[in-house]
């Protein structure tokens, strides 16, 4: 079974893709932070994007992995756990640039499909029900609206302990969403037979709540 979440950023996928595959014991595949570590990665070692070769080189050595660890998904780059790292206004203020690549993008696709081959999975990203499983089992399409998306966002990073200003938030989810939308390769698009849940005035509950609906109605 293959469970696929899309959305625009922040708009509350992570959430529903998280208590969903605890409800369903199911695995979660968190493919944003695959972009993310390939970010953290290009900074780290200074990867000049518009550079192919150096892209491939990059590409090459980095290897990344996913480890319950207190019970949290967490993201394992080449043995380092970079799940606090990856999650930095840098990194946010970066992802999108890199997971516009066409060879970034060949790479991560094909450790999903992977990942997925030999187990029930919901994967949440931007092309997953579009690219990644065009054949999913069930395909859902997460909505926000903007002041919403941007006060969750805000609220999570200060609870994280993060300096960040609203402003910068609303900037930084304006630019994602611009870029992940207009990109060449993959862009975010609602899969023609996705579901769409807005969930803007739906609580965590209500909107799992609403999703296994749908599931049970495949049956
Ligand atoms: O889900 P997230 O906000 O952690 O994702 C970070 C970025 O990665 C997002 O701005 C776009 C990119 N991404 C993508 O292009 N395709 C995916 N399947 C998942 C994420």
């Amino acid at each position: 079974m293959t469970i696929a979440i899309d959305g625009y950023s922040s708009c509350g996928k992570s959430t529903l893709a998280k208590a969903l595959a605890k409800q369903l014991s199911y695995v979660y595949v968190d493919s944003g932070a695959m972009y993310r570590a390939v970010t953290y990665y290009f900074l780290k070692h200074d990867v000049a994007l518009h550079n192919e070769t150096e892209v491939a080189e990059a590409l090459r050595k980095i290897k990344i992995d996913f480890v319950y660890i207190d019970g949290q998904n967490t993201c394992i780059l080449n043995s380092e756990n970079v799940e606090v790292e990856i999650r930095s206004m840098r990194i946010s203020n970066n992802v999108s640039e890199v997971a516009a690549i066409g060879a970034v993008r060949e790479q991560l696709v094909s450790l999903q499909r992977r990942i997925a081959s030999s187990k029930s999975i919901v994967m949440d990203g931007r092309d997953i029900g579009t690219v990644v499983f065009p054949e999913a089992d069930i395909k859902f399409f997460i909505t926000a609206e903007q002041d919403v998306r941007t006060k969750r966002r805000y609220q999570e990073l200060i609870a994280a302990g993060k300096e960040v200003t609203i402003r910068e938030v609303e900037q930084n989810l304006e630019h994602r969403d611009h870029i992940d939308t207009t990109r060449e390769i993959s862009p975010l698009r609602k899969a023609e037979d996705a579901i769409e849940i807005d969930n803007t005035y739906l609580s965590r509950e209500e909107q799992l709540m609403l999703a296994i609906k749908y599931i049970e109605e495949l049956n």
